[in-house]
């Protein structure tokens, strides 16, 4: 099968496609023959970085990169009960992988593509929707009528997060740039700040919770706007002591939120899906042949939406 190797960290020009073997099954595996693949920043910061690929996938080399499948089941192997052969789904792999015409998947991690919406919409999903949807819906307890605070609302990440706060019942406040106002206004947004022309800090009345997608002055300025009691949790890693310390001396709750595999979770989103409520939204779908163009668009960290390549 055709499978884009990484021999090496590096530039996109490390992505080389090559020929290797259609993986075997082990138990409790299916194998899906791969129709579009998503793209996130992760993508493009492991591939640059050979610690972060030693983290995942040990000394060997060269590796397959890609997190974020859907296809169609063409084989499976003992204990795969729910899945059958051309049952379409889709994946948040946790070994990778995905960059590959077949990639070998355990039933725990695979949810059935919803049927109205197209494997690259599905593909668009794994990685940046259970982002959002898990601190969103395991990380706050979120009630009608909270006002939430959603940093890079128009991102891959980010226009799921206001999709799923909206979906709770939430008051939606959301940042991004001026360019991307309408899109975010879109989502379900009740009020939009421009980033690059406004405080946020100084442009709203305080809220019970925030979700921080960048970091930073961002997070540490999200402190003052929240609630005492409320509820701040940021996806990229808190390096600063004092800003824990500013935040509980506010009783503010401030917590940093790692991404789990876990496929209950992504089963849970497709019945979100299926029923229209949230809408994967893309900004370019790519041929297979140009994963390289994909990966530097996603490193512009100005998309908006998804990037999702069709195998
Ligand atoms: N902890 C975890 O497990 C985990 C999991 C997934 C992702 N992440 C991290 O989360 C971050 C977001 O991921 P993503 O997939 O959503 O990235 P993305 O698709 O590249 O989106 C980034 C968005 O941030 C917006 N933005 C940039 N600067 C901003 C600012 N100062 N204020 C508000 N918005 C701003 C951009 O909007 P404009 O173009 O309008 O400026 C862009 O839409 C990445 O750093 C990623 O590595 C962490």
């Amino acid at each position: 099968m055709k499978a884009y190797l990484l021999y090496e960290a590096g530039g996109t020009d490390k992505l080389t496609l090559g020929e290797v073997p259609v993986p075997a099954l082990k138990n409790g595996e299916v194998l899906v023959k791969v129709k579009a693949i998503g793209i996130n920043p992760a993508d493009t910061i492991y591939r640059n970085s050979d610690a972060f690929i030693t983290h995942i996938f040990g000394e060997k080399r060269p590796v397959i990169m890609g997190w974020d499948i859907s296809g169609e089941i063409v084989e499976k192997a003992e204990n795969t009960d729910g899945f059958e052969i051309g049952d379409a789904v889709f994946a948040l792999l946790q070994n990778a992988g995905g960059y590959a015409e077949f990639v070998a998947v355990n039933v725990e991690l695979l949810a059935h593509k919803p049927e109205n919406i197209k494997f690259e919409e599905a593909a668009a999903v794994p990685m940046a929707g259970l982002t959002a949807w898990q601190p969103l819906i395991h990380g706050m307890n979120i009630k009608k009528g909270d006002r939430i605070l959603i940093h890079g609302a128009s991102g891959g990440v980010g226009h799921y997060a206001v999709q799923i706060a909206k979906y709770l019942g939430a008051e939606v406040i959301a940042t991004s740039s001026g360019k991307n106002r309408d899109f975010v206004k879109s989502l379900g947004a009740d009020q939009h700040i421009d980033y690059q022309t406004e405080n946020f800090w100084e442009a709203i009345e305080e809220v019970d919770f925030v979700f921080d997608t960048i970091g930073g002055e961002t997070l540490e300025r999200s402190i003052d706007i929240t609630k005492p009691g409320g509820t701040i949790i940021s996806i990229l890693a808190l390096t600063k002591e004092e800003m824990m310390a500013r935040a509980e001396e506010k009783n503010v709750n401030l917590r940093l939120w790692g991404l789990q595999f876990n496929g209950k979770d992504l089963r849970a989103f497709a019945d979100v899906l299926v029923r229209g409520i949230i809408k994967p939204h893309i900004a370019t779908i790519y041929p297979f042949t140009s994963i390289a163009e994909a990966h530097q668009q996603v490193e512009t960290r100005r998309t908006a939406g998804k990037i999702v390549i069709t195998v």
